[in-house]
């Protein structure tokens, strides 16, 4: 009788566990950051090399979501993720770091959606009004150009960064995005998150008990890494000063400067209200620059005249 209560009370257990329901590996090593519920990153790095990654945000204001391997821009590895051209599909793009700069990306780093974690049926894709969500395998990627991941840190570097809101939809892993409007620190245990005898690696699924499916960012809570630190939210003022100053110079300055000579013949004020425009234009013009300087396309283009 006992024996047979003893087998009753584990199989309940085994169907009501989620490794049981959604194929969870969870004896497997993994760590997870959780940063307000606006955006999640965890992984399991193996031995060989190879990082099996979640991420995902609300799709909306974050037209990109981005999480590194460094403890700044400068140099880490990236992963980007933002909505494939049919928005619907989640691209991602491996970039590397160089200053405050957008990332580059770098072919060299193979990065594989998973598609088949039961746990995960909306992965690599964009809920309506909901995620975004990514899968991912990073083949060999401990170590990169730039740095490398330490396997035996308790206080691992890392970085994470969210887009603002934009239009951007693209199949390509070389897609300019904007600047982010909130990024921060946090630190990942990596004894705890990595598989560090075994090529054997999961993607972590859920980490709370009872989770809803389809899992939310809720369904993940921070284990084995460090709270945020030095979240910025910025707020990309610049474009505004520059059609400001432009449309001033266009719109009020230069019409006004016409209308004193054709009406008032006030040929010295025309004068000065021509010089003052030219000013404002080209203040406007420094603004934009200076606010394009920082893109790969123009520094590519910077790069390609200097030659
Ligand atoms: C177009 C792309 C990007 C541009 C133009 C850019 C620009 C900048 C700028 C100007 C800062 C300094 C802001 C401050 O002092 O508060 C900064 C800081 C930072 N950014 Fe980015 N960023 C870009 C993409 C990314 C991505 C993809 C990530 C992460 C996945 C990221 C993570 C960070 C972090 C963690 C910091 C603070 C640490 C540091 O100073 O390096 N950024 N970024």
């Amino acid at each position: 009788m006992r024996g047979f209560l003893e087998l009753l009370l584990a199989i309940s257990l085994w169907t009501v566990s989620s490794e049981a329901k959604y194929g969870i590996d969870e004896s497997a090593n993994k760590a997870y950051f959780n940063f307000d519920n606006d955006y999640v990153f965890a992984m399991n790095p193996t031995a060989n090399g190879d990082i099996y990654f979640h991420m995902s945000a609300p799709a909306a204001p974050n037209c990109w979501i981005g999480g590194g391997f460094g403890s700044e821009m400068n140099n880490a590895l990236m992963f980007i993720a933002y909505p494939a051209a049919n928005g619907h599909n989640v691209t991602i793009s491996p970039r590397i770091g160089n200053g405050h700069s957008e990332p580059t990306y770098t072919p060299d780093i193979e990065v594989f959606g998973i598609h088949n974690d039961t746990y995960a049926p909306n992965s690599m894709t964009v809920v309506k009004g909901g995620a975004m969500i990514m899968h991912g395998m990073c083949r060999n990627c401990t170590k990169w150009a730039t740095g490398e991941l330490d396997l035996q840190s308790t206080e691992q570097p890392l970085i994470f960064a969210l887009g603002p809101s934009c239009s951007l939809r693209s199949d390509s892993p070389e897609a300019s995005i904007p600047r982010h409007r909130v990024h921060g620190h946090y630190t990942m245990n990596m004894i705890e998150a990595s598989n560090a005898t075994g090529w054997y690696g999961r993607v972590p699924g859920p980490n709370i008990p009872d989770f809803v499916f389809p899992p939310t960012d809720a369904a993940f809570v921070s284990e084995w890494t460090t709270p945020e630190e030095d979240v910025r939210y910025m707020k990309n003022t610049m474009p505004s000063v520059h059609a400001a100053l432009m449309c001033i110079a266009f719109v009020v300055i230069f019409p006004a400067g016409s209308l004193v000579l054709i009406f008032l013949k006030k040929v010295l004020l025309h004068a000065a209200l021509q010089v003052v425009g030219l000013v404002i234009v080209i203040a406007g013009m420094g603004v934009g620059v200076s606010m394009s300087k920082p893109y790969n396309k123009v520094r590519a283009g910077l790069i390609v005249r200097s030659v």
